[in-house]
């Protein structure tokens, strides 16, 4: 039977040492799961070390942690994958990001995730009473929210989350999955209110600056970033919301900008975001950016040359063309991240061949 070295972070507040690692080794099978090696170490060799878990079969989403520097959950990673992604062999777990620490491998879910889901008032909101039976909601509907609600709560997004590392307070790509999957549904009757709540909060869907770090933590595909970006389509173009935050007219000139450029003209992101650069709204704003513009231009990251001048891509007309087909679209059917697209162009008259009698 193979050895593994699994390098485990210890932590015990009550001691008041700070956190250490610690190495043991466990005779197992290269199928079985880094959780099997930690209850192995728990039962054979040391009963102090903490983790929590339940289901053992990616279903509970209770032992999540970070493996060899990225998140996941210890029951749904093999040994031998483990070992085989870090360069000396050595399985190292630790516990996940963003969320203080209870005991070795435990985070205090209640701190941090759980607070954050309670924020998007994760249940139905229907309008006037229930039917006698049960609601009859379309297919097409429910599949619009299967991705979000295959969500377990494992709070990996939130590990690595960048925006909650700057912004503890950022409502988060768990919470903000969750809210989709009640934006999405059409028993749902406060759909406007729950994206100007979510808009209008400065800690809401324009905090997220697509790292996509969730995308990769998850393991079950949801793609809380995703879902975040479908949170702020439906907000801004469905139900017209322009927010304090700027979020809505910062995303126009994001847009603006690449169809004039064909790449994005950094320099004039900001003021354009605010108007233009003597729109009232926009002077605090570019004040406000100075140090960051003197830090830039001391270390040669920014040149004047490059705040002045932009130059556009050479095929304009390509360009033009993308815009046009994107925008000249009736509608654009967005089921989910996997189930998405437009209708398609009616076929010609006689292209499709003999009509073949059944
Ligand atoms: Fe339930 Fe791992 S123990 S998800």
């Amino acid at each position: 039977m193979p050895e593994y070295t699994l390098r485990l972070r210890r932590f015990s507040p009550e001691t008041g040492e700070p956190a250490y690692w610690q190495d043991y080794t466990v005779d197992l099978e290269p199928h079985r799961s880094v959780l099997e090696g930690i209850l192995q170490v728990r039962a054979e060799q040391d009963g102090s070390v903490g983790i929590r878990c339940s289901c053992r079969a990616a279903i509970c989403g209770s032992c999540g942690v970070r493996i060899n520097d990225k998140p996941g959950l210890a029951c749904h990673t093999h040994l031998d994958a483990a070992a085989a992604r870090s360069q000396d062999g050595v399985i190292k777990v630790e516990p996940m990001g963003n969320m203080p620490v209870i005991k070795d491998l435990i985070t205090d879910f209640e701190a941090v995730h759980w607070k954050k889901v309670r924020r998007v008032t994760p249940w139905l909101l229907p309008d006037g009473p229930p039917p006698e039976r049960e609601y009859i909601v379309s297919h097409e509907a429910m599949v619009d929210v299967t991705q979000s609600m295959a969500c377990i709560q494992c709070g990996a997004c939130v590990s690595d989350c960048l925006s909650m590392e700057v912004d503890p307070e950022f409502i988060g790509p768990a919470a903000l999955a969750k809210a989709y999957r009640f934006v999405g549904d059409p028993r749902d009757s406060q759909h406007r209110e729950r994206l100007e709540d979510l808009a209008e909060d400065p800690h809401g869907i324009f905090d997220c600056t697509h790292c996509f770090n969730c995308i990769d933590a998850c393991p079950k595909g949801v793609a809380p970033m995703s879902q975040i970006m479908r949170l702020r389509r439906k907000a801004t173009a469905d139900y017209e919301i322009v927010d304090r935050n700027n979020g809505e007219r910062h995303e126009k000139a994001f847009v603006g900008l690449i169809e004039k450029y064909g790449t994005l003209f950094e320099a004039e992101l900001l003021p354009q975001s605010y108007g233009g650069k003597f729109h009232p709204r926009a002077m605090p704003e570019l004040l406000r950016s100075l140090p960051v513009l003197v830090k830039g231009l001391l270390r040669g990251k920014i040149t004047v040359m490059k705040g002045l001048h932009h130059p556009k891509l050479p095929d304009q007309k390509e360009i033009k063309r993308i815009f046009k087909t994107v925008e000249g679209r009736d509608q654009r059917y967005e089921l989910n991240l996997y189930i998405s697209g437009v209708d398609e162009e009616p076929e010609p008259a006689g292209a499709a061949g003999e009509a073949v009698s059944p």
